[in-house]
C-alpha cells in the first residue's frame, strides 16, 4: 500500500522547487491518465467497500493537495516572468528619440501637382502614356515624315530592334498622349493606366517623362512635360493664348509674368509657336519677370489637319489647339534652382533644401491641399 503521506510532502516539495517545464512534467506524472495519483484512483475500484470508504476521501484528498499545490507554483512562474519581461521591456522615455530623417516631395512632384490643379479647374483631365513609345505614337502618327530632318532635332534614345525589326523610342515628348486619346480604337493594351482613346470634345493634359540626348544648364537627358490637348468645334488659337495666359498668372501667383510667342515649326502643329518667359538669371538664381533673358518654356499650336485625318477626324468638323509644357523649367522659374541638373542628381541635402513637406501641404498655387 502507498504511503500517501510521504508521497504528499515528496510531490509538494518537488513541486515549490520547480520551474515551468518541470512543473508541466510533475503535473502529467501525478495527475495525467496514468499518472500516480490516478492510478490510485483507479485502484480504489478494486477495494472491499471497507478499504475504498477509507482510502477513497484520503486519495481524494492527496489530489486536491497535489492539484492546488501546481496551480499555485503555475501562477507564483507566471507572475515572476511577467515581472522579469516588465523589467527587461521597459522603455526608457528620458532617452533622446533617434534621428530620424524626413522625407519630402520633389519639387518636380509638387509642380506637377500644382499643374494638374490649375488644369483641372479648368475642366481638363489627366491622360497618360508609355515612356517607351513605338515609332508611329512618337513620330510618324504625329505627321513626322520618315527620314524627315525634324525627327533629327529631337536627339532620340532608341532601344534595341525587337523581334518584329521594330526599334521602339524613349519617347522625345509628351505629344504621342494626344495621338492616343484621339485613337477611339485604342483601348490601352499594353497596361490599363493608359489614356484610351475618347470621342470629342476632349479636354486633356499629359503629364509625364520625356528623353533626349542632351545635358547643360537648362537640359537634361530625362526630363518632364505636361501635354494639352484641346479638340472641339470652333477652337482657334485665341483659346490657346488664353488657356497658357490663364495658367501662367495662376502658376506663379501673379500678373506680372512676360510672356512671348515666337513662330515655330512642328510637324504636328500649324500654326505652331513657342513661349518663352522673361527672366534674369545673372546671380546665380533665376527670377521671372525681370532682366533680359528668355527661358523657353513651352511649344504649341493649332493641331494640324493631318493629325485629325489620321486618327479618323474630319478637320472640317473638328479643331483644336495642343500645346507641350516644360515641367523641370517652369520648377526652376518658380522656385529659383540655378541649375536644371541639380533636379536629377539625387542628392539628399539638395533634396532637404528644395524639397516640400509631403503632409499637409497646400498646394500654393491653388490653396488647396
Ligand atoms: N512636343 C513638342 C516638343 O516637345 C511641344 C509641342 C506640344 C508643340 C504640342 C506643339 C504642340 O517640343
Amino acid at each position: 500500500m502507498t504511503d500517501l503521506s510521504a508521497l504528499e510532502s515528496e510531490l509538494t516539495a518537488k513541486i515549490a522547487a520547480a520551474d515551468a517545464a518541470a512543473l508541466e512534467a510533475l503535473r502529467i506524472d501525478a495527475l495525467g491518465k496514468t499518472g500516480e495519483i490516478s492510478n490510485l484512483l483507479k485502484s480504489l475500484g478494486a477495494m472491499s467497500p471497507d478499504e475504498r470508504r477509507e482510502q477513497g476521501p484520503k486519495i481524494n484528498g492527496l489530489r486536491d493537495i497535489v492539484a492546488t499545490a501546481i496551480a499555485a507554483r503555475k501562477a507564483e512562474l507566471d507572475a515572476a516572468a511577467l515581472d522579469a519581461r516588465l523589467a527587461a521591456e521597459r522603455v526608457d522615455l528620458t532617452l533622446p528619440a533617434p534621428p530620424r530623417r524626413k522625407g519630402s516631395v520633389h519639387p518636380i512632384m509638387q509642380v506637377m501637382d500644382e499643374m494638374i490643379a490649375i488644369f483641372a479647374e479648368m475642366g481638363f483631365a489627366v491622360a497618360e502614356g508609355p515612356d517607351i513609345e513605338d515609332d508611329f505614337h512618337n513620330f510618324t502618327g504625329l505627321n513626322f515624315p520618315p527620314k524627315h530632318p525634324a525627327r533629327e532635332t529631337h536627339d532620340t534614345f532608341f532601344l534595341q530592334e525587337d523581334e518584329r525589326g521594330e526599334r521602339k523610342v524613349l519617347r522625345t515628348h509628351t505629344s504621342p498622349i494626344q495621338i492616343r486619346v484621339m485613337q477611339r480604337a485604342n483601348t490601352a493594351v499594353e497596361a490599363p493606366q493608359f489614356a484610351h482613346g475618347q470621342e470629342p470634345p476632349i479636354r486633356i493634359i499629359g503629364p509625364g517623362r520625356t528623353y533626349r540626348k542632351d545635358s547643360d544648364r537648362t537640359h537634361t537627358p530625362m526630363f518632364h512635360q505636361m501635354e494639352g490637348l484641346v479638340i472641339d468645334r470652333a477652337i482657334t488659337l485665341g483659346h490657346l493664348k488664353w488657356t497658357l495666359d490663364a495658367f501662367i498668372r495662376r502658376f506663379f501667383e501673379t500678373d506680372q509674368v512676360v510672356t512671348r510667342f515666337r513662330p515655330h515649326f512642328f510637324p504636328f502643329t500649324e500654326p505652331s509657336a513657342e513661349m518663352d518667359v522673361q527672366c534674369d538669371r545673372s546671380a546665380g538664381m533665376v527670377k521671372i519677370g525681370e532682366g533680359s533673358d528668355w527661358l523657353e518654356i513651352l511649344g504649341g499650336g493649332m493641331v494640324h489637319p493631318n493629325i485629325l485625318r489620321t486618327v479618323g477626324l474630319d478637320p472640317d468638323e473638328w479643331q483644336g489647339f495642343a500645346f507641350g509644357l516644360g515641367v523641370d523649367r517652369l520648377a526652376v522659374l518658380k522656385y529659383g534652382m540655378p541649375d536644371l541638373r541639380d533636379m536629377f542628381s539625387a542628392d539628399v541635402r539638395w533634396l532637404e533644401h528644395y524639397g516640400f513637406s509631403a503632409f499637409a501641404h497646400p498646394n500654393p498655387a491653388t490653396g488647396l491641399s
